[in-house]
């Protein structure tokens, strides 16, 4: 169990500054005047940039001797003993058309450990959050993955890369196969809210691969911390780097493991 002396004011600064970050992307929904492109599929909107330049002012404020890494082009490179991991805006391709699912995503690494996550959902005003060891909560719930214990019966998401037109490693294969095993597969759009989501138990599993370190870091800690599992498509440990994730309740871990091996074959 994680033992910091500080550790409870960096949870209490980052939900904040989440909830903060989350409010300004409320507000501006529906309102956005520029989307720039980073690849054909691939959105950003000022607002994308805003929410974080809202987090890193307050945080490196509060913190300035932390380093931080964040989606949109923010680096603070050194020899930090902590780090802050920034998405401002998960789910911006939604953000972009009005389709209300998204988030805010902060996680603090310690020494290559994931010791802090907290996603902030704005429009229905959830905040997921949790410490290494202590559990996950959702606003003050302690919250746990699901008991489904069958594949057959499970509620599914996953998502697909950015690259998905150039590149035949784009989840195609492995979704075809869910498909038709599983109670429902969906394609939410916010990667950070899905691990969120296996955490309490609306989701009984996800996958998904080439994803960054600020969609999954703070969402792996809260699935892990809720009683789930995470790991790579063939149950190994990953830490938020790697390039594939399996999060689950841990009942469904191994048959989740098994239909994507099938997607190996037909690769
Ligand atoms: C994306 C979302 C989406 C996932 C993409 C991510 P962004 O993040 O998490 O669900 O499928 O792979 O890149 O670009 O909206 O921050
Ligand atoms: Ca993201
Ligand atoms: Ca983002």
């Amino acid at each position: 169990m994680i033992n910091l002396p500080h550790i409870d004011r960096y949870l209490q600064i980052a939900s904040e500054v989440a909830k903060e970050a989350g409010k300004f992307l409320k507000e501006n929904f529906e309102n956005i005047k520029e989307i720039e492109y980073k690849g054909e599929v691939n959105l950003v909107t000022e607002y994308d940039k805003e929410a974080q330049e809202l987090i890193y002012s307050k945080l490196s404020s509060a913190f300035p001797e932390h380093g931080f890494l964040g989606e949109e082009d923010l680096e603070k490179r050194g020899d930090y003993e902590f780090r802050w991991i920034i998405d401002p805006l998960d789910g911006t391709t939604n953000y972009a058309h009005g389709y209300p699912v998204f988030c805010v995503s902060i996680a603090l690494e310690h020494r290559d450990r994931i010791i802090l996550g907290v996603v902030y959902n704005p429009m229905l005003d959830e905040l997921f959050w949790a410490i290494e060891g202590r559990g996950a909560y959702l606003n003050n719930r302690k919250i746990k993955v699901s008991s489904t214990k069958e594949l057959d019966k499970s509620l599914l998401a996953t998502g697909f890369p950015y690259d998905l037109r150039e590149s035949k490693n784009n989840n195609i294969n492995h979704f075809n196969n869910f498909i038709l095993k599983v109670q429902a597969v969906r394609r939410g759009g916010s990667a950070a809210l899905d691990l969120c989501y296996v955490a309490c138990g609306r989701l009984d599993g996800f996958w998904e691969l080439k994803l960054f370190p600020w969609d999954i870091a703070g969402g792996m800690l809260i699935v892990k911390e809720a009683g789930g599992k995470v790991s790579d498509f063939r149950g190994n440990e990953i830490d938020p780097y790697a390039k594939e994730i399996l999060a689950s309740n841990g009942f469904i871990h191994s048959q989740m493991i098994e239909i994507l091996k099938l997607g190996e074959k037909n690769e």
